[in-house]
């Protein structure tokens, strides 16, 4: 076993007095809590501060760490905001658009040459909000926030359970945002194609497949990087994964809006 096994004591040093390290036994009210998940995240930071021998241009004063949207301040949140409406004025790079992939690196790395920002490269642990994605700091709609819900549509069908919005972000920033691009299920995937920016928060998707619980048994659940993945995308060509559904990956964007492949699944034909 890789990883995860040679760490996870490491996180339970001082907490576990079992005598055998042979599996870990967080209990379960600290995998449900965060608890659990916060000691494994701080393991794997220190594992990686630790790393940085001096070798490389990369060391632990110029390192930049992600944070969680909800740790920055205001400000900081505005500030992104406004720098990513800034880079989606910037002229499209590719001269010919064959299928481009903005990597996160890029996209951060652009936002701080191209557009100004200084701040922390925020992420979304949607784990955090599967008690009421509504209620989420990132998309209640305030000016601190990545936008509101999309307007109340009937986003069901016989296939998935639709959410609480599904028509046109109505208020907070990117309210009146043009998505020009896409989506690849189009009859042309690059052509220019001007709609509003949809979204539908899913409450129901987010609490079943997405949970802190979720994340942090599928990492403890996870003895090695190929089941690590499988488990992570729900991957049914591994029976393990097979329980965890939509699983960590797809309940977090499902949480937001589901893809119109999922609506062609159902038979369906447009959101
Ligand atoms: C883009 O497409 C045009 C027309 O097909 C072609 O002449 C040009 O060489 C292409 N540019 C690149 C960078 O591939
Ligand atoms: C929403 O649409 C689905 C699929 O067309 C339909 O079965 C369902 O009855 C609709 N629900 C409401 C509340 O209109
Ligand atoms: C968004 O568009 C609507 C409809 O055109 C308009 O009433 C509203 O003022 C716009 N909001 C912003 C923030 O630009
Ligand atoms: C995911 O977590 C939820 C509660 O947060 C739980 O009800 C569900 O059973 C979990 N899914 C799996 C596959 O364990």
């Amino acid at each position: 076993m890789g990883f995860f096994k040679k760490l996870l004591p490491f996180a339970l040093a001082g907490v576990s007095l079992q005598g055998l390290a042979v599996s870990v036994d967080f209990p379960q009210a600290d995998i449900d809590s965060g608890k659990a998940l916060k000691e494994i995240g701080q393991t794997a930071l220190n594992n990686a501060l630790a790393r940085l021998d001096g070798s490389s241009k990369c060391t632990k004063e110029n390192v930049r760490r992600r944070k969680e949207w909800r740790t920055l301040p205001g400000e900081e949140r505005k500030a992104y905001v406004k720098a990513v409406e800034c880079l989606m004025e910037q002229p499209n790079v590719y001269e010919n658009v064959t299928g481009p992939k903005i990597y996160v690196w890029t996209f951060e790395e652009k936002l701080r040459t191209l557009c100004g920002y200084t701040g922390a490269f925020p992420y979304w642990e949607w784990g955090l909000d599967a008690g009421g994605v509504e209620k989420s700091p990132l998309f209640d709609g305030s000016e601190t926030s990545l936008g509101s819900n999309g307007a109340k549509v009937n986003s069901s069908n016989n296939f998935f359970p639709g959410g609480s919005g599904g028509g046109c972000v109505t208020h907070g920033p990117f309210v009146n945002y043009t998505v020009n691009f896409g989506p690849n299920t189009a009859k042309d995937p690059l052509a220019y194609n001007p709609r509003c920016l949809k979204r539908d928060l899913n409450t129901q998707i987010c609490a079943q497949w997405a949970s802190i619980k979720n994340t942090t048994e599928t990492i403890l659940e996870s003895p090695d990087i190929a089941l690590f993945q499988a488990n992570l995308q729900g991957d049914f060509r591994w029976p393990e994964a097979r329980k965890w559904g939509f699983a960590v990956h797809g309940g977090g964007h499902f949480s937001i809006g589901k893809s119109r492949v999922l609506d062609r699944r159902a038979g369906c034909a447009d959101i």
